[in-house]
């Protein structure tokens, strides 16, 4: 709510205009749909009219790059980044997917480097997402290059790999001032330097990025994803939720940054967006910013009968609050 994470690339398109490589969005845009091809994406400047706005409203935007998984949709613009050499096309069905940036081979980092420069012109803020979720490493297993490349570093695994490969992009983020967040896979095979992690299968992340010293921020698929319906993630759970998992000290607990509602847009149609994210964000901001003394349900509920007449008063089309 006060930082906009706007996850730009995927398996199934590639939404941010790159200068330097135009057929990130000429190919990697558009997919195979039922009436031709379905896609589109954001030039640069429509992206800055996204951060300006944000910035007015007092919102970070966070933008995210995936890798070296759910990178299909730039694969079908650059084969030569995956371990085979491909084709590849843009991905129609929803899943993880074995061909992912080859790890052996340096212009991939060549590449995403000169990917990030253009993304860090675009947003100023102080964190740069770079997935590093739902990672394959069926691939690396059989390529030479990046078995090649995990002798020469001395990796013992493919999660050494992956860990190697971000710790990479971190080192090239962190030399630019900014920081570099990755879901809870990067726990994998050994935490980046300085990387925060963003846990979404459970809380569980947090817990160990806190403990082992570094910053976190949840969004647990069991009360965070808004995509989901409310036969899974009502009104009352998302208000159940507690940002601050047992078992971690006060200081760790200050590592805990601050939680996030996930929106998978490609999985929700535009005219049922207000009815997914509200009531749920509401509730969602009370339990991420007051105290847990203060949670109370019922009082809630009454306070959401007058904030929804000023939701509704800004167009916003409040959904239900539960399945039935
Ligand atoms: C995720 O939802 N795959 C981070
Ligand atoms: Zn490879």
């Amino acid at each position: 709510m006060n930082r906009f994470h706007w996850h730009l690339t995927e398996d199934q398109g590639w939404r941010i205009e790159i200068r330097g490589h135009p057929e990130l969005t000429r190919v990697g845009a558009w997919r195979e749909g039922a009436n031709g091809p379905y896609g589109g994406f954001y030039s640069q400047d429509e992206i800055r009219g996204v951060v300006e706005h944000a910035a007015r409203l007092g919102i970070t935007v966070v933008p995210e790059i995936e890798m070296p998984g759910h990178a299909l949709a730039a694969l079908a613009a650059y084969p030569e980044l995956s371990c085979t050499g491909g084709p590849f096309e843009v991905e129609t069905r929803w899943g993880i997917f074995d061909d992912v940036y080859c790890a052996g081979n340096d212009a991939v980092f060549e590449f995403l480097e000169s990917v990030l420069s253009e993304v860090l012109e675009l947003f100023p803020g102080p964190a740069i997402h770079v997935g590093g979720d739902e990672c394959p490493k069926t691939r690396w297993r059989k390529c030479e290059k990046c078995q090649a490349r995990m002798v020469r570093e001395g990796l013992r695994d493919e999660d050494a790999l992956q860990s190697w490969f971000l710790e990479k992009i971190g080192r090239f983020l962190h030399g630019k001032g900014r920081r570099m967040i990755g879901w809870d896979e990067i726990l994998e095979g050994g935490l980046p330097s300085g990387a925060m992690v963003q846990s979404w299968r459970g809380i569980d992340g947090a817990v160990a990025a806190v403990r082992a010293g570094h910053d976190a921020i949840v969004s647990p698929t069991s009360h965070a994803y808004f995509d989901y319906g409310l036969d899974r993630i009502d009104l009352a759970r998302v208000y159940d939720f507690d940002p601050i998992p047992p078992g971690i000290t006060e200081a760790q607990a200050r590592h805990i940054l601050g939680g996030e509602c996930n929106m998978w847009t490609e999985r929700a149609p535009q005219d049922s967006l207000d009815s997914k994210l509200f009531p749920r964000l509401c509730a969602m901001a009370e339990r991420l910013w007051s105290p847990a003394a203060t949670q109370d349900l019922g009082k809630f509920r009454d306070r959401l009968l007058i904030h929804g007449q000023r939701l509704a008063s800004m167009g916003v089309e409040m959904g239900p609050e539960s399945e039935s």
